[in-house]
């Protein structure tokens, strides 16, 4: 594959182990975002909001995006946050398919219920305060995705079949809308 793929959603969301999934069964080079910049810092993402404060992680998101610019053929689990900010977006944009992993609040609930390494959940670890969070980013989660896969009750296999075969079609309308132009 000659673009990226960024999978961008919620915390809980899947990123992680489809981008696994996606690199082993498709031959594209895999990057964790948050492994990159924690790796590059030194610390837990836990550690780098208390010391630096969430604006200095955000700006470091930046950074590796601006990073990958030169790379193709890599799938890339983005954090949670990185579709927040417009830029970032852009940057995505430019060389890479960005696809939304959705699912429904009480299932991301089940899957981060027990961890500690999410700052933004911390001590507010309850369903309806992941609904209220999932609601403020969703405008934005389905403005920047060229493709979007509701991943409830899907298995890895499945949601991989699907988004490949739906960043194909994507490629293809987008081939025949040129050959319309060029007419
Ligand atoms: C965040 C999500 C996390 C991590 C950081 C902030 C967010 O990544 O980048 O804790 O703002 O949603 P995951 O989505 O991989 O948990």
């Amino acid at each position: 594959m000659e673009h990226n793929i960024f999978l961008i959603g919620f915390m809980g969301s899947g990123k992680s182990t489809i981008s696994d999934y996606l690199s082993q069964h498709y031959a594209m080079e895999k990057m964790e975002m948050d492994q990159m910049i924690a790796q590059q810092e030194g610390m837990s993402i836990s550690e780098i909001f208390q010391t630096h404060g969430e604006e200095y992680f955000r700006n470091l998101e930046t950074d590796v995006l601006k990073e990958l610019q030169s790379k193709g053929n890599v799938v890339v689990s983005c954090g949670g946050g990185t579709a927040m900010r417009e830029c970032n977006v852009e940057l995505m944009k430019k060389n890479g398919k960005i696809v939304l992993l959705a699912a429904s609040p009480q299932t991301i609930y089940e899957r981060v219920k027990d961890s500690h390494d999410r700052p933004l959940l911390e001590g507010h670890m309850d369903v309806s305060y992941i609904e209220g969070l999932m609601e403020q980013r969703r405008t934005r989660y389905e403005a920047a995705a060229d493709v979007v896969i509701q991943t409830d009750g899907l298995d890895q296999a499945s949601i991989c079949e699907e988004l490949m075969h739906r960043l194909e079609e994507g490629e293809n309308a987008y081939g025949y809308s040129q050959k319309c132009d060029n007419r």
